[in-house]
């Protein structure tokens, strides 16, 4: 087990840093962190993070970039070259949903969620890996969809089942290198990720009793930040979140998919 990593005087990567959990991360690394690369596609938005972080002592960046693409993920190894930023921390967050049936879903948004949730952080994470200082951490955010599989958010849910396996393995291979790698599974948390989510038609399913999870981005981030710290491989924040994630994972699958036709009015 890894002895987990001191955010003192850390120099972070925060892809998706632009809104949501992503800008919670700079904010609270802002007043502990020696720098923060911010990374996302929407400039003004960068910079209006880096703008309310103006007071804190970390030199802050902002690193315009598409990671759904290979050039993207690209030019954020090339930002930091240009801007000599040596990372010792890596967040794995900009990630994206897509609410409704996999057979009406656009081929466009199924791939760029493949690209962004499961390529862009398994290959920045290669590219940086032994650009990485040491001691190090790297932290991937997944989501309590992970635990599940999720009709109607069939792709999310299963790229986000690769996140938790990825970083659970990671965890193992990369401690004796003093990397601590921590994934965090949130729950639903208020952020713009449902409206990223929502197709422009509207349909979506029925999503209620998700209120009895719901957790600020705040807290969702103060719990993440300190797994890592104690290199814990995996943690759920919010107590709702945490016992669901235990019957999720205990339930016998058959059960869960009769639980799910169920929910889709199908039983
Ligand atoms: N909110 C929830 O209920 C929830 C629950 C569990 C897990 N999560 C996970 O939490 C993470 C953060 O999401 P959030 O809830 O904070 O949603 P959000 O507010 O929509 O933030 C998503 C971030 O990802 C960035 N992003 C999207 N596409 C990108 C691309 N192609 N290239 C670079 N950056 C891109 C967005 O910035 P730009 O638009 O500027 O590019 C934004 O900064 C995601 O991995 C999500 O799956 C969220």
């Amino acid at each position: 087990m890894s002895k987990g990593f001191a955010l003192g005087q850390c120099h972070a990567v925060i892809t998706g840093a632009s809104s949501g959990l992503g800008a919670e991360f700079a904010r609270q690394l802002a007043p502990l962190a020696d720098s923060l690369v911010l990374v996302a596609r929407r400039a003004d938005a960068l910079e209006a993070v880096k703008r309310e972080l103006s007071a804190s002592c970390a030199k802050i960046f902002c690193c315009v970039a598409d990671l759904a693409t290979d050039e993207g993920r690209k030019e954020v190894v090339a930002f930091l070259e240009e801007n000599g930023v040596l990372p010792n921390l890596l967040i794995n967050n900009a990630g994206l949903g897509d609410y409704g049936s996999f057979a009406s879903s656009s081929t466009e948004k199924t791939r760029t969620q493949l690209e962004l949730n499961i390529t862009a952080l398994t290959m920045l994470t290669h590219a940086l890996l032994p650009k990485l200082g040491r001691p190090a951490g790297i932290l991937n955010v997944s989501s309590l969809a992970s635990t599940l599989p999720m009709p109607d958010l069939a792709v999310y849910a299963a790229s986000k089942s690769y996140v938790t396996s990825f970083s659970e393995a990671l965890a193992v291979e990369l401690a004796p290198q003093n990397i601590t790698v921590s994934c965090v599974c949130p729950g639903p948390t208020p952020t713009n990720f449902g409206k990223t989510a929502k197709r422009e038609d509207g349909t979506d399913t029925n999503r209620e009793g998700q209120s009895l999870l719901r957790i600020p981005p705040s807290q969702v981030v103060a719990r993440a930040l300190t797994a890592l710290q104690q290199g814990d491989a995996c943690v759920f924040p919010g107590l709702g979140v945490s016992i669901a994630s235990r019957l999720f994972r205990l339930m016998p699958r058959g059960l869960m998919r009769w639980l799910q036709r169920r929910r889709q009015g199908q039983a």
